[in-house]
């Protein structure tokens, strides 16, 4: 069978499994979604959110775009947030990178990338930011790890940022920014441990919107 008609046989299916679970799951998730995550990942298909968080639909509010940018002018991703801040009141938002990033492999080599200048730029400032650490590391494979979890603190920064991210944090404490790399090689997530509270206080005094 061509993969296109595969797809619908495969909603078929996992239709007819997810009732034999639970009669009634379609018609509860109809009702409304309170998910407990915000995720923005990378758009990478190997990255599939819910599913490496062993989560169901419903479980995950889910934005992915090439390296998993979070830029103050990006009306896609600051309505993500948002929304997923002020009328899902998700508990923890997460950013999660990936190992083998294309998009941060790409903004590593100094060429024109054509349309991608403009979006990888981004990717390329976390790499201005941090440049005596990324240059110090003399392996290549080392930097690039490393610049994938640069990147994801420096959106997570990015995240913290944000009028509705402050807001709901000062109130009361709700939405937790946190930063995870995957690593394509063993289907692992690592916990940056970024302390988002440290973070908040240390840029308030330049960032303030709370
Ligand atoms: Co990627």
């Amino acid at each position: 069978m061509d993969i296109y008609d595969q797809v619908f046989e495969n909603n078929k299916k996992w239709v007819e499994s997810k009732k034999a679970e639970k009669a009634d799951f379609f018609e509860h998730l109809a009702k409304s979604q309170s998910p407990d995550f915000l995720y923005i990942g990378c758009a990478d298909s190997r990255v599939p959110a819910n599913e490496i968080m062993g989560l169901e639909p419903g479980d995950v509010f889910v934005h992915r775009n090439v390296a998993n940018l979070v830029i103050g002018t990006d009306l896609n991703v600051q309505s993500v947030i948002d929304y997923a801040v002020n009328h899902l009141h998700v508990k923890h938002i997460v950013v999660c990178g990936h190992y083998g990033c294309g998009g941060v492999g790409a903004a590593m080599q100094p060429q024109d990338l054509g349309l991608l200048n403009g979006w990888l730029r981004e990717v390329r400032d976390v790499y201005r930011l941090h440049a005596d650490e990324l240059d110090a590391i003399g392996d290549e494979k080392d930097r690039y790890n490393r610049l994938v979890e640069l990147n994801v603190r420096e959106q997570c920064i990015n995240v913290i940022k944000t009028a509705a991210v402050q807001r709901a944090y000062l109130k009361d404490k709700s939405a937790q920014v946190h930063g995870w790399v995957y690593d394509l090689h063993n289907g692992l997530l690592k916990d940056l441990k970024i302390p988002f509270e440290a973070v908040l206080r240390d840029i308030q005094r330049i960032y303030n919107l709370g």
